[in-house]
């Protein structure tokens, strides 16, 4: 199957990791979509182990860009910061398999989708210093940060550096279908 047949959603195709914000701000019934779409993923026997601890003030935006890492420092442009959180033992126990970051993931991508399908530019991360993002955020230490989203309207691409301005051009590869797929057995 390719793109070009018509057959994908035309979210799952526009999706990219974007990294030129604006600060314009989301209206709040964008944000709530955002938050609406997370919160119906699906979670082993519904477990839902998530928490959406969305930073959005322009007080505690500038608190938490303290613990992103300095490759994401583009994501200090972004309106808002959605963090998900889990505990640990709060998903599945299926398998001895940490199940509460597949509800995080899943979760995420929903989060993304709704994004990209408002105009919105989404990113997932997993580039902060954990602990001083729990400690800065009020997150409670039995809880494990799963991802960090940057959410926000396509801004400018000159204000980012060079190399991400390069990346910004680009779209990602795939792993193309026949390397990855085995039908009936491996
Ligand atoms: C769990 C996870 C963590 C990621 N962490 C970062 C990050 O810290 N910084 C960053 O710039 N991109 C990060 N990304 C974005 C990936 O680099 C990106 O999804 C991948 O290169 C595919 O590109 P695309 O999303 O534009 O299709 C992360 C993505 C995921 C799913």
């Amino acid at each position: 199957m390719s793109d070009e047949e018509g057959i994908i959603l035309e979210e799952i195709l526009k999706r990219r990791s974007g990294r030129a914000y604006s600060a314009r701000p989301i209206p709040d019934e964008m944000l709530e979509s955002i938050l609406e779409a997370g919160r119906r993923a699906p979670s082993c026997a519904n477990t839902q182990a998530w928490n959406f601890v969305v930073i959005r003030s322009p007080e505690a935006l500038a608190q938490a860009h303290e613990a992103l890492s300095r490759g994401n420092a583009w994501g200090r442009r972004a309106p808002v910061m959605i963090i998900i959180a889990a505990k640990e033992d709060g998903g599945c126990s299926s398998h001895d398999l940490p199940y509460f970051m597949m509800d995080i993931g899943l979760a995420t991508q929903n989060i993304l989708l709704q994004t990209v399908h408002l105009g919105l530019l989404g990113h997932p991360t997993a580039g902060w210093n954990e602990d001083k993002l729990k400690e800065i955020t009020g997150i409670p230490t039995e809880y494990r940060i799963g991802t960090v989203i940057f959410i926000g309207y396509e801004g400018d691409i000159e204000l980012l550096d060079e190399r991400n301005q390069e990346r910004e051009k680009k779209r990602t590869p795939r792993r193309p279908l026949s390397e990855i797929v085995h039908w009936d057995r491996w």
